[in-house]
């Protein structure tokens, strides 16, 4: 996980690393850190908790330089500390480095340098690995480069790092593989970083950076070889993001700020691909490879977390348009057994950030396995969306606050269009269903804006429930996975213990947990199980249960079994999921306000989960 910033030129570089820093703090924040490089003189400044305390401790300090490089940490090896805060300096102090990632076989080379009468003063791979390349560079009497080539064919693991050399006052040394990194291209001045929102600011030229490549970064030269020492033609690309979709324009939180955009951001994802008044949706990755697709024998979705909820949700559509089996993957489970990919399978992959590590390396594997990748992808360029075959952006923006809200409703937008635009080509639906379907989903935003004009209602239900220990999600059918997202998403914003489950699987066990002190959602919108729904309501009540239903406006039987109830536009019930997560996306937020926590940043999660 984590955040890597890094400048070098004319600027003074400390404010553009700060700066950066708070931007990547969605990645990880348990410390973070700076170096500094003023004439050959390296200045190394960390702190445990948020950039904010890094910055309250540099104040008055000398923080002049024109080279610089910061680090916001999501701990792996080592608890959250000072210490083991980066970034980390060598033995013989002429090297600092950050790192992202992890090395699996530090401890191996711990103990060689240990052997060699290294000590150690933090208890991260990321020193061990600073260390190494320190003794490989000291040992052969090398560049620093060819040092770090050296040590890195002997690493195994993931990292992107940034090393900075108190003997060569101008030059950043950077090297990737399995964590992201952008180089920003500035007119004498490079920026560098984890992703592209604290270079938007200065430039909108960047280079993404391949694995198994090194850059060396200088103010006027930016130079990317492979392992092998041979030079690469580095690749710009033109940034299509503005800045202020990165800020938080006038809400608390990021997390509500994107729960607000959703009506534009469903609205962009439709915008261009789905026109209801000629009855086409338009997906170049779907349409170039539509045959493909027509023609799978099965589905196979691999995503985490958020986007494995949206995948559910997709295996429920895709069998019932498309008429093709789907099976919905956790991405670390698949990645570690054996599993079976056939000819023919297609595989969809669903990652906001794309640089979910589990989806990744399952993806990897799968890939090598012949199978044909999807992805379904919120942040443009990043590794997922490389490594897919094709894909579908889902065009949500930058999503800053950790709990995904408008990445989500982005990706049913466009698996819904997926499935229905194999669908009809496939002739599984009628024109009729089709077009249907299109209006329908055509007036997802407005509703969207419906439902939010009546957020308030929320923080009512949210002031009385707060705290509550434990809530039940129950829904079914399409809105079975929405059950399991509001769970998720109230646990990892209030810290109340939540489960998601099918409304007529609870009576199989989680009924026991039912009393008067506990709380539990019904996703009750009108659909064909809306009367079952209604049953276990009646049998929730019975046992005295406080009950919280998200409903479709004019139902006239689930007020009267409800504490509480919330009501949504109506919609077909294959859309309506997107609909109904909006409440418990608010239902969390507001719980999670009221309990005082910081909910663009629980604790102990990071945006981007780029280690195992
Ligand atoms: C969502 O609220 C979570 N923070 C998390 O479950 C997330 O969805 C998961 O880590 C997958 O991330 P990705 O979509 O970026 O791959
Ligand atoms: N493995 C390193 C550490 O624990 C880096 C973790 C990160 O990516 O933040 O410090």
């Amino acid at each position: 996980m984590c955040g890597i910033v890094g400048y070098t030129g004319p600027k003074q570089a400390y404010p553009i690393v700060l700066k950066g820093l708070k931007r990547l703090e969605y990645r990880g924040y348990d410390s973070s850190g700076v170096a500094l490089m003023n004439d050959g003189k390296l200045s190394v400044y960390k702190k445990k908790g948020k950039v904010a305390e890094l910055e309250d401790y540099m104040i008055g300090k000398d923080v002049s330089a024109h080279i610089g490089i910061g680090h916001t940490r999501w701990a792996t090896h080592g608890e959250p500390s000072d210490r083991n805060a980066h970034p980390h300096t060598s033995a013989n102090g002429r090297f600092a480095m950050i790192h992202n990632g992890i090395i699996e076989n530090y401890a191996q080379i711990k103990n060689e340098l240990t052997n060699k009468g290294y000590s150690f003063t933090s208890d991260t791979d990321t020193e061990v690995l600073l260390n190494f390349i320190e003794n490989i560079q000291q040992h052969n009497d090398c560049s620093l480069e060819e040092a770090l080539r050296i040590a890195l064919k002997r690493v195994t693991g993931a990292y992107c790092i940034l090393l900075v050399d108190s003997e060569d006052p101008e030059t950043i040394i950077a090297a990737r593989k399995g964590s992201p990194l952008v180089i920003g291209v500035g007119k004498g001045e490079h920026f560098l970083a984890s992703d592209a929102s604290p270079i938007i600011e200065y430039t909108k030229e960047v280079v993404y950076v391949n694995d198994y490549e090194l850059a060396i970064v200088k103010p006027n030269e930016l130079i990317l070889k492979n392992l092998g020492n041979e030079k690469i033609t580095p690749f710009i690309t033109k940034l299509d993001m503005e800045l202020a979709a990165i800020e938080k324009g006038g809400y608390d939180h990021f997390m509500l700020k994107e729960i607000f955009e959703q009506p534009s951001t469903i609205f962009d994802c439709l915008r261009g691909r789905l026109d209801a008044v000629s009855g086409t949706i338009t997906m170049a990755g779907i349409d170039q490879h539509i045959e493909q697709l027509k023609a799978a024998n099965r589905i196979l979705i691999i995503a985490c977390g958020t986007s494995w909820h949206a995948a559910l949700v997709a295996e429920y559509v895709i069998e019932e348009l498309c008429r093709i089996p789907v099976e919905v993957e956790y991405a670390s489970e698949f990645r570690y057994r054996n599993p079976i990919v056939n000819k023919g399978d297609v595989i969809i992959a669903i990652s906001q950030s794309g640089e979910t590590a589990d989806t990744l390396v399952a993806l990897e594997k799968a890939k090598e396995n012949g199978a044909f990748i999807f992805g379904v992808v919120n942040a443009v360029g990043s590794s997922i969306a490389r490594i897919s075959h094709a894909g579908a952006y889902t065009h949500a923006g930058p999503e800053i606050g950790v709990a995904s809200t408008k990445a989500f409703t982005g990706q049913l937008a466009v698996l819904t269009m997926m499935a229905l635009s194999i669908a009809i080509q496939k002739g599984s639906i009628t024109q009729e269903r089709y077009q249907q379907l299109l209006t329908e989903l055509q007036d997802v935003p407005e509703k969207v804006d419906a439902i939010l004009k009546n957020a308030d209602e929320l923080k009512v239900i949210a002031e009385v429930y707060k705290d509550a220990s434990d809530f039940l999600f129950l829904g079914r059918g399409y809105n079975f996975p929405i059950a399991l997202e509001g769970a998720l998403k109230l646990k990892e914003i209030s810290y109340i213990h939540a489960e998601g489950y099918p409304a007529a699987e609870m009576k199989h066990g989680p009924i026991a947990l039912v009393d008067e002190n506990l709380p539990v959602v019904f996703i009750a919108t009108k659909d064909s199980y809306h009367e079952k729904i209604i049953s276990n309501m009646q049998e929730i009540k019975a046992r005295k249960g406080k009950i919280i239903s998200i409903i479709t406006e004019g139902d006239e039987v689930s007020p009267g079994l409800s504490n509480h109830v919330f009501s949504i536009p109506p919609a077909d019930e294959l859309i309506a999921p997107i609909l109904s997560v909006i409440p418990l996306q608010l239902l969390s937020y507001y719980t999670g306000v009221l309990k005082g926590i910081d909910v663009d940043k629980p604790r102990n999660l990071a945006k981007s989960v780029t280690v195992e």
